[in-house]
Order: structure tokens, then C-alpha cells, then sequence
């Protein structure tokens, strides 16, 4: 038995979009929330697309420890934020400084990246009931190798444009 989860959290709409010219496109306050309350305490581990992406106010995102991956030397001077050639040296680093559940936060290349290497033991998915356009997609998964271990259904009202759910899924 594995003594550490590595996990991956992402909003998804129905067509598989998560993002478009570089940012986020829905607005969910308790979507953010539940990210927020979720990835709490631990590492997070993104791109550097998504990392900038992210407000100048708003990063590194608070009370986690901020991993980027990047193949560029210096491009993140912030203070307290741990920069990393990989995904793999990423997981790593956040395994050495004892997180037993760091999370990869994105975007569109490092969840391909995480995915098609076998990276991660759990998703949390947010499924955005709706289509959008976008340029960033998450990659489609073989549904027969993940198992849901829950689900929670949100009905839009007048800050939710629509409905969504979160699900868990382990990696059978
Ligand atoms: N809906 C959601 O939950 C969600 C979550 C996160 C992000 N997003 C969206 O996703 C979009 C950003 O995604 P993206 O695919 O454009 O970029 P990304 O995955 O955030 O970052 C790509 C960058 O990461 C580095 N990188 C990627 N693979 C690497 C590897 N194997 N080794 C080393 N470095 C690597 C490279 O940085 P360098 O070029 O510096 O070398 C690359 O340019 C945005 O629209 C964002 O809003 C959505």
C-alpha cells in the first residue's frame, strides 16, 4: 500500500474545454471554494502558463506551497515559490517535504503530461454541466480504469450560471 496519494484537481465543461486565452472562463464562486478548501495545506503543482495566469494579487496561491514547472531558467522570482524542471520532480519534492496528498492543479499540458504517464492515484473533477469555447482541453480518460468514488450535484442559482458537480475518481 501506497503511504501518499498524488492527486489532480480541474474544472471541466461538457466539451472538455478548461480554459481560453490563457484563463478560466466561467465564473463558480463555490467551485473556487471547494479548490481552495481542497488543495489546502498542501503542494500545488502547475504550468507556468497557468501560474501567470493566475492574478499578480492572487499568487502564489496562499496557504499552499506553489510549485511551477517550467523549462526556462529564473522566469519565477516570487518569493516561497518552488520552481522544478518536471511534474515528476514536482511530485517529489512535495512527497520529500512529507504532503502525503499534493495536488496538480494544471493546466491543459501538465494534466496531458500527468495523465499519459501515469502520474496520479485520484481526480477531483468538477463537471461544468455546459459547453464553452476554449482553446485548452482536458484529455478524455478511459472511464474503465477510474473508478467514482463520490459525486455531488449543484444546481445553478444567481452567482451559478449553471449546474455542476464534483466528483472523485481513483485510479483502478
Ligand atoms: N478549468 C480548470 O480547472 C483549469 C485549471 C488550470 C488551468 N486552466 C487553464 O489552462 C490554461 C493553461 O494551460 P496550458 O496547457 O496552456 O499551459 P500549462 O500546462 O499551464 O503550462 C504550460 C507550460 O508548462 C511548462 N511545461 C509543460 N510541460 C512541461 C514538461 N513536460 N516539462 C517541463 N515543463 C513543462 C512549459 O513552461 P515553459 O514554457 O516556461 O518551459 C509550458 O509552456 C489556461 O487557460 C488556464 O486558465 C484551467
Amino acid at each position: 500500500m501506497k503511504d501518499h496519494t498524488v492527486s489532480l484537481i480541474v474544472a471541466i465543461a461538457s466539451n472538455h474545454v478548461i480554459g481560453k486565452d490563457n484563463d478560466l472562463i466561467w465564473f463558480l464562486p463555490k467551485d473556487l471554494k471547494y479548490f481552495k478548501d481542497t488543495t489546502a495545506g498542501h503542494h500545488v503543482i502547475m504550468g507556468r502558463k497557468n501560474y501567470f495566469s493566475i492574478p499578480e494579487k492572487f499568487r502564489p496561491l496562499p496557504g499552499r506551497t506553489n510549485i511551477v514547472v517550467t523549462r526556462q531558467k529564473d522566469i519565477v522570482q516570487d518569493e516561497g515559490v518552488v520552481v522544478v524542471s518536471s511534474v515528476e520532480e514536482g511530485i517529489k519534492y512535495a512527497l520529500n517535504a512529507g504532503d502525503k496528498e499534493p495536488f496538480v492543479i494544471g493546466g491543459g499540458q501538465i494534466y496531458n503530461y500527468s495523465l499519459a504517464n501515469e502520474l496520479i492515484d485520484r481526480m477531483y473533477i468538477t463537471h461544468v454541466h455546459k459547453d464553452y469555447e476554449g482553446d485548452t482541453f482536458f484529455p478524455h480518460f478511459d472511464e474503465n480504469k477510474w473508478l467514482e468514488i463520490s459525486s455531488e450535484h449543484v444546481d445553478p442559482d444567481h452567482r451559478h450560471e449553471t449546474s455542476f458537480s464534483y466528483a472523485v475518481y481513483d485510479r483502478q
